[in-house]
């Protein structure tokens, strides 16, 4: 094609001398040539000049019709020059425009050695190295590939493996972060070498929204599952709460009446109606966890949820020497959300880190509430986080801690139904829940409840 381009240029040329040639001797011929013939003739008269006035003619005539020609020619081919440099020099510049402004981040190396001999903006942004600095090295040096939280060989070994290719890879950035990106390369021959060109994509975003679709879908299956316990649960527990209660008045009529005549029977007695309050609970329980009618839903103040929370059971917790932090601003929106339902999440809270707190001993135990207002997708929520430096929860527990009956804390009377119905009343107020977790050194909850109620957040929750 270039050859072609050429020859055609070489072709053009020659028939542009020509014609310029022909031009400039009829120009010649009938502008110039008598008048300089005749002043010649006057400046060298008779005979004995001929030779000379010859040879004036016809040098003058060669040079002149020569030099004209030459300047025309040259002259148009010197534009031309130009107006194909100034071409070059603007595809150029928009080419490095693209470059350097491409959404993903763009290197060239050189195949023989994979030193890297141009990289854009973007593509020292996602790896964290200097444009100056990444140009020369070894992409092997500049996309550090991590796994398993140590160094690989991925690019490396991708690079051997073909001409072309692409993978997710997680890279170390110089400044030490790990990020996740998408690569591909292909090669490319030019004339004079063998050039790689290293695609590299941020997926930072993708994965957040990717862990975020996976928790809403972990959430959604939580809610479906729990909704369909409670339909359950609140046929078991109208069933039972009847002849519960004719147990534990029985009971109780035996001893008000004083029926019991030995320590042993009374003891008993005792025993038949502590146990019959137990279950009471257990299906009162139930019942909250079922109930979706009996509340009032107003302007609630998390701050006022949190203050009357720990009126009720911070003392407990300090006299287990417990060290109890809050950080709720005051001036946090009211939720829509029935009071004692919020109060409910906020006391069981409280009273599961008291339990793993008061199991974990040592000095420095903490329990801290802090909140703040926060912003998703043009939508207020109060994130509110409930930490303690307790026992924490067992990578496989922490799946299940939301699980109705799920306990830990079987022996000491917990019957697991606290974090499900936390769960279902966050829910039902557009809200979601969840835990994080180092076993032996923290639990954290993070609850986010939207400030509109659940139409401002339905699709979020
Ligand atoms: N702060 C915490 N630290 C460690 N483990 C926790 C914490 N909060 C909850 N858990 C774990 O989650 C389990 C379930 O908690 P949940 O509140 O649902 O039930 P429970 O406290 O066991 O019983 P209940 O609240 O019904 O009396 C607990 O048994 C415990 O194993
Ligand atoms: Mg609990």
């Amino acid at each position: 094609m270039k050859r072609s381009t050429n020859l055609t240029l070489i072709l053009s040329f020659t028939l542009l001398t020509f014609v310029m040639t022909a031009a400039v001797m009829v120009v010649w011929e009938s502008l110039i040539r008598d008048p300089f013939f005749a002043w010649v003739e006057r400046h060298y008269p008779g005979d004995e000049f001929r030779g000379t006035r010859y040879a004036i003619q016809q040098r003058v005539e060669h040079f002149a019709i020569s030099v004209a020609v030459d300047l025309v020619v040259v002259t148009l081919l010197l534009r031309l020059i130009s107006h194909q440099q100034r071409a070059i020099v603007e595809s150029e510049g928009r080419y490095r425009s693209l470059f350097e402004h491409a959404g993903d981040g763009i290197g060239v190396a050189s195949a023989s050695d994979l030193r890297l001999t141009e990289v854009n903006n973007r593509f020292c942004d996602i790896l964290g190295c200097a444009p100056h600095a990444a140009a020369g090295r070894d992409v092997r040096e500049v996309v550090r590939t991590y796994a398993g939280g140590r160094r690989t060989d991925d690019l490396g070994r991708l690079l051997e493996a073909g001409e072309e290719g692409e993978a997710e890879l997680v890279v170390e950035r110089a400044d030490g972060a790990t990020q996740p990106v998408a690569l591909s390369f292909s090669t490319l021959a030019t004339e004079k070498e063998r050039l790689i060109i290293f695609i590299v994509r941020d997926l930072s975003a993708r994965r957040r929204l990717e862990a975020e679709r996976e928790q809403m879908r972990q959430q959604l299956f939580q809610t479906a599952k729990l909704a369909s316990l409670g339909e359950l649960s609140a046929g078991v527990a109208h069933e039972i709460n009847n002849p519960l209660n004719g147990v534990i008045n029985f009971a109780q009529l035996l001893q008000d009446e004083g029926a019991a005549r030995t320590d042993f029977e009374r003891a008993m007695l005792d025993g038949i109606i502590e146990e019959g309050e137990r279950i009471a609970g257990i299906v009162r329980g139930l019942l909250a966890f079922a109930r979706h009618d009996e509340h009032h839903v107003g302007g609630v103040s998390f701050g006022e949820a949190v203050n009357s929370s720990l009126a009720l059971f911070g003392r407990q917790l300090e006299k287990d020497g417990i060290r109890i932090e809050t950080d709720v601003p005051e001036d946090l929106p009211p939720l829509r959300a029935d009071r004692s339902r919020l109060r409910q999440v906020v006391l069981n809270m409280v009273s599961n880190a008291h339990h793993s707190l008061k199991s974990k001993g040592g000095d420095d135990r903490l329990f801290r509430i802090s909140a703040r207002l926060s912003e998703r997708g043009g939508r207020e929520f109060v994130r509110a986080e409930f930490y303690d430096n307790g026992v924490g929860i067992k990578g496989e527990n922490l799946e299940r801690v939301f699980d109705p009956f799920f306990t830990t804390r079987r022996d000491s009377g917990g019957t697991g139904l606290g974090l499900s119905i936390s769960f279902g009343i966050i829910h039902e107020y557009g809200g979601t829940i969840r835990a994080e977790s180092e076993p032996g050194e923290y639990a954290r909850f993070i609850v986010e409840l939207p400030v509109g109620g659940p139409e401002g957040a339905s699709d979020g929750a």
